[in-house]
């Protein structure tokens, strides 16, 4: 196992800058996702990594050695890809044993490998069979058993479960995770799910346009996220954003916004009152809203604002209400028993801890 950390990566394919100058350190045994949008650069990092890329400028650095320039075979990686990349023309067994075949290991040893992969990933009962004789999920397990079977120093996964059907996904993401734990892999992880990101990683790296906006645990890029983009890439629904003005008012610090106005306690106005007269992002979870009258206990201050009920999705587990409060829609994700009519007057209550302030200019969080 080794700690992995890329310095100053910067990407181009002729025109287009991939990667835009990415550092990340990850811990040896660790699991961080590379978490963003279509086109954001997470494969080409992945493959940078890898060897299977080289960087136009930075370093790729493995424990304290510099492997920038290694071809793949020597930097002990395995990678599992998006489309199980499984040869429909060997059994679970070869399949897995192949890269122990390529180093000539002896063959008792690739046996107990063999063995000790497919016991791990469950598929022992499948050695004998043909891909075209697994489940989709089966074989996505026997080309993971493939790349631990290697028992590498670093495993790389891109989009490995993005084929599979919601509930073995879920599945999936929860073995992976739990067998990363057992073998104690430093594990670099793509994806373009929030729920796999949050779920699985010890750490997340928000990407965007080839660069690193953010990494965190899941509860720090939650719960603080440090710009506009993090704080709306994660979180369902998407948190609301508010164009809102510092203003001062005969009753303290408000935020002003088209609709509604919002008096600040003492310490959120301490932070905010450099931003007198300028305009602000407030943002506010769904999830931090609750219909006037079904605030927890444990909510301590909240703002109270007016609209009226645009449309309500009942998902069962919750009730998503979209709140017309004049000029804008919030959204509510208040509890799944809470009834409520398009049409209907409603008061919402927003819980003041749960606030998020963004500069507009450069969209960095302030609160
Ligand atoms: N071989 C290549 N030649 C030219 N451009 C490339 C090449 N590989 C990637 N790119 C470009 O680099 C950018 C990053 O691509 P990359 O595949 O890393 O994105 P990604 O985050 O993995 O996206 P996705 O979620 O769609 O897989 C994109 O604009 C892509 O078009
Ligand atoms: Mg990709």
């Amino acid at each position: 196992m080794v700690d992995v950390h890329l310095r100053g990566i910067v990407k181009r394919f002729g025109r287009t800058i991939a990667l835009r100058g990415i550092d990340l350190d990850v811990e040896d045994g660790e699991f961080v996702v590379l978490l963003g949008p279509s086109g954001c650069g997470k494969t080409t990092t992945l493959r940078i990594i890898a060897g299977l890329e080289k960087p136009t400028k930075g370093k790729v650095i493995f424990g304290n050695r510099d492997v920038t320039y290694l071809p793949p075979r020597e930097r002990n990686i395995s990678m599992v890809f998006q489309s199980y990349a499984v040869w429909p023309h060997m059994k679970v067994y070869d399949n897995i044993a192949f890269p122990l075949k390529i180093k000539k290991v002896p063959k008792e040893e690739i046996d107990r490998k063999v063995k000790w992969a497919a016991e791990l990933l469950q598929i022992s009962d499948l050695l004998d069979r043909y891909p075209h004789q697994l489940s989709g999920g089966q074989r996505q397990r026997v080309a993971v058993a493939r790349a631990i079977v290697v028992e590498p120093q670093v495993l790389l996964m891109d989009e490995p479960l993005s084929n599979l059907d919601a509930l073995l996904r879920v599945k999936m993401r929860s073995e992976l995770k739990k067998l990363q734990r057992r073998i104690k892999v430093t594990t670099i992880y793509v994806t373009h799910d929030q729920v796999e990101a949050m779920t699985m990683g010890d750490r997340i790296a928000v990407m965007r346009n080839g660069k690193i906006m953010q990494i965190g645990t899941p509860t720090e890029i939650y719960h603080k996220p440090a710009n506009i983009f993090v704080a709306g890439f994660i979180g369902s629904p998407q948190m609301n954003f508010i164009d809102v003005t510092v203003s001062e008012e005969a009753d303290g610090l408000t935020l002003v916004s088209e609709d509604f106005k919002i008096k600040l306690p003492p310490d959120i106005a301490e932070i905010v009152k450099q931003y007198m007269g300028k305009t602000l992002v407030m943002g506010i979870r769904p999830e931090h809203i609750y219909p006037e009258g079904f605030v927890p206990s444990n909510v301590k201050r909240t703002a109270r604002i007016n609209g009226v009920v645009d449309f309500v999705e009942a998902l069962g587990s919750d009730t998503i209400i979209h709140l017309n409060t004049g000029s804008r829609i919030i959204v509510v994700k208040a509890s799944g028993t809470y009834n409520t009519n398009i049409g209907e007057e409603l008061t919402i209550e927003l819980d003041l801890d749960k606030i998020h302030i963004f500069r507009k200019d450069t969209e960095e969080a302030i609160l």
